[in-house]
């Protein structure tokens, strides 16, 4: 059956479309909804048999955790046994887009965790992402609502096409503000580690806590040290290819008839990023934003645009090499990995 997708950018439709949704989720359904990062799949994550359709709607190996999203510090606190300084902290980014990995207490399923010791946990910032939890009157388990390996959805119309008839229902909050995922941290006493660095910087955190244990950035050889996370994770079907520097050299190596690249630079690279022009073709060319956050916002929906276009190739010029672009960098990588 075709999966049903409703409009809630009017606060009417909203709330009649919070009603209906939160019915689908205390009966184990599937209700995929918008946050400030992407979308999510979300499922009563107190119930194993719902959550249980999100790894098989998703395709998702089971040795993947799963993010619980609550809408209070108190709810977070039910699910976690430890809750150390460092965490009240971190807090203070809630509602938005951190993730606090913390040692689960017994209310938490097995099936969440992936059997292990710790329960990762946000408050999404995106109101209607809450007072749907708040309307389903349970914690809602919910990755990013692609198929496994696959770009996460930052527009319904991603969702649709990648789950389409897999689950329950989408709510279509148009495209989301954040446009990467949270940033992921394993919060215990006296220590924080990055286990995916995303839209809340390390120096934001680091401001609060002091040094954040750091993993080094993400490379085909290396993954962050997160149970279950594939170095290739967030993939376009389209081969991408990453250059550091000027990318023209090897634009005209890769440049003949019929062969169709784009080009994925930012405003402020592209005064040196294009090849000479002498055999009369050269790259389409995908502008990217010169600021970080607003490069995010774009960047899935990039990578998507770029599969829709059907062209052979895209080659991306790597964005500088610092600890803000972190999580940029570490996307980008991680959509060019060897599949
Ligand atoms: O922005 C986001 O975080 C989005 C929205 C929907 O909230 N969700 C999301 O979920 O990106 P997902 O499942 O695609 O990514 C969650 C990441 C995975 O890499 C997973 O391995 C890691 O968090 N994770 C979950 N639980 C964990 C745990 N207990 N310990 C370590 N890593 C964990
Ligand atoms: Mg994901």
């Amino acid at each position: 059956m075709p999966t049903p997708l409703l409009d809630v950018r009017s606060p009417e439709a909203a709330r009649l479309a919070i009603v209906r949704a939160a019915e689908v989720l205390r009966g184990g359904g599937l209700v995929s909804f918008p946050t400030e990062t992407v979308y999510g799949l979300g499922a009563n994550a107190l119930d194993p048999e719902a959550v249980a359709r999100i790894f098989v709607a998703k395709g998702r190996p089971s040795n993947n955790p799963l993010i619980v999203h609550v809408t209070t510090l108190e709810e977070a606190h039910e699910l976690v046994a430890a809750w150390p300084d460092e965490a009240d902290l971190l807090a203070r980014f809630w509602p938005g887009p951190l993730t606090l990995v913390l040692p689960r207490s017994p209310m938490v399923p097995d099936i969440i965790t992936a059997g292990g010791p710790t329960v990762a946990v946000r408050i999404p910032a995106t109101p209607l992402a809450r007072e749907l939890i708040r309307a389903a009157g349970v914690p809602l388990a919910a990755p990013s609502a692609n198929r496994s390996g696959n770009v996460s959805p930052t527009r319904a119309e991603h969702v649709l096409a990648e789950l389409d008839g897999r689950i329950d229902l989408i709510l279509d909050g148009g495209p989301t503000t954040g446009g990467i995922e949270s940033t992921v941290v394993a919060v215990s006493r006296g220590s924080v580690r990055l286990l995916r660095p995303g839209l809340v910087s390390l120096a934001e955190m680091e401001a609060l806590v002091g040094p954040i244990a750091r993993t080094r950035e993400v490379n085909a050889t290396g993954a962050l040290p997160s149970p279950g996370m594939l170095t290739r994770h967030y993939a376009p079907r389209t081969p991408l290819e990453l250059i550091e520097g000027a990318p023209w050299l090897r634009l005209t190596e890769l440049l003949k008839p019929g062969v169709r690249i784009i080009l994925v630079v930012r405003q402020a690279d592209l005064p040196t990023a294009l090849p000479p022009l002498e055999h009369g073709w050269g790259p389409e060319i995908e502008v990217m934003p010169d600021a970080v956050n607003d490069y995010a916002a774009r960047l899935y929906a990039v990578l998507h645009e770029c599969d829709e276009r059907d062209v052979n190739r895209i080659v991306a010029q790597m964005p500088p090499e610092t600890d803000d672009w972190l999580a940029v960098r570490d996307r980008l990588r991680r959509a060019a990995a060897p599949g």
